[in-house]
């Protein structure tokens, strides 16, 4: 089958799923009091933007207000990659982490740690002398956060309030090899012997067998976009069939700067994509009604409420509305909210 050809059945059968899925009637908002049995994870992408933007500080003032208002103490931040735009003077040592990270999002709101992956641009060397990528592993390295980023790739595991098996999270490094101008000194990818290394890790984690109901895949670039960066060749080639055939529950990107959900019909997985934390918003490529159910150019964030019975998404603009949520039972049943 050509790639075109898939393309259009993506297309066709998403419009699809995307009609059905505009009857649900059930709340989007949290329910009150909030379930003792969740546990609850607030999400940006592409945040850390230079000069500190005015979305940026909004984005920030919704998930602490937001959290206020729905009495959450969230388990933990995913923060989707696109760290530091611009220069990171200091790296490590650098007032940004203070100023962009401590004290935006503070530990009075997510005393939870901050799992992070790296995204394109924490892939550079800026100024010339700071490797943005190493000054991230180093800070988590000073045990004094909440920044946590053991390795390129890793995995961590979350339990309901009372211990109980809920989500196996394996965080990846989508920063896959590329061609790079060899004038060009401030860009870099993985190697191909580091692509290689992960796959095969990515392949025995995702076969290890978990007793936890849901498994999601962090990855800062998206599979498949709605966003002018699109659909992703090497990550559909390479990992797109691992994912699909353990039956992932939820893939959470960024780097399209919206926010975003697809469904395919007969994919296991979930493509969500929480971009808008900050950073300068891109317009949505492809015609909302075409693939869906949602994609929207707004600054924002995503909450995921997780249950041993279900996940449920709500992307969340700037002042605060719930612009688009659904819920995944364990089973695998999408609801629209
Ligand atoms: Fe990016």
């Amino acid at each position: 089958m050509s790639s075109q050809t898939t393309r259009r059945q993506f297309l066709r059968q998403t419009f699809a799923f995307s009609a059905a899925a505009a009857t649900g009637s059930l709340s989007r908002a949290l329910a009150q009091p909030v379930d003792p049995r969740a546990q609850h994870i607030l999400m940006i992408g592409d945040w850390g933007a230079e000069d500190m933007t005015r979305g940026q500080q909004q984005v920030a003032a919704s998930m602490v207000s937001y959290a206020q208002r729905n009495a959450l103490k969230p388990q933990s931040l995913f923060m989707l990659g696109d760290t530091w735009y611009g220069d990171l003077d200091g790296g490590a040592a650098s007032q940004r982490w203070n100023t962009q990270f401590e004290k935006l999002y503070p530990a009075s709101a997510f005393p939870g740690p901050a799992y992070t992956i790296a995204g394109n641009h924490d892939y550079q060397h800026m100024p010339a002398t700071v490797n943005k990528l190493h000054a991230e592993l180093e800070y988590a390295k000073t045990g004094k956060s909440r920044w946590t980023m053991p390795a390129r790739w890793y995995t961590f595991d979350v339990a309901t309030p009372d211990h109980k098996p809920l989500l196996h999270v394996i965080a990846t490094d989508t920063n896959a090899p590329h061609a790079i101008k060899p004038t060009d000194k401030v860009n870099f990818t993985l190697s191909e012997d580091d692509w290689h290394e992960q796959t095969q890790w990515l392949a025995a984690e995702l076969a290890r067998p978990t007793t936890a109901p849901f498994t999601i895949v962090l990855g800062h670039h998206p599979i498949y976009s709605n966003g002018p960066h699109g659909d992703h060749a090497r990550l559909i080639a390479d990992w797109e069939p691992m994912i699909r055939q353990h039956k992932v529950s939820a893939y959470l990107a960024g780097h399209d700067h919206d926010l975003q959900h697809l469904e395919f019909a007969d994919h296991p997985t979930s493509f969500v994509c929480s971009g808008a934390g900050g950073a300068d918003l891109y317009d949505i490529k492809i015609d909302e009604h075409q693939r869906g159910p949602y994609a929207m150019k707004v600054h924002g964030f995503t909450h995921l409420e997780a249950t041993p019975d279900a996940l449920t998404f709500r992307h969340i603009d700037e002042t605060g509305a719930v612009v688009h949520a659904f819920s995944k039972s364990a089973g695998g049943k999408i609801t629209i909210l």
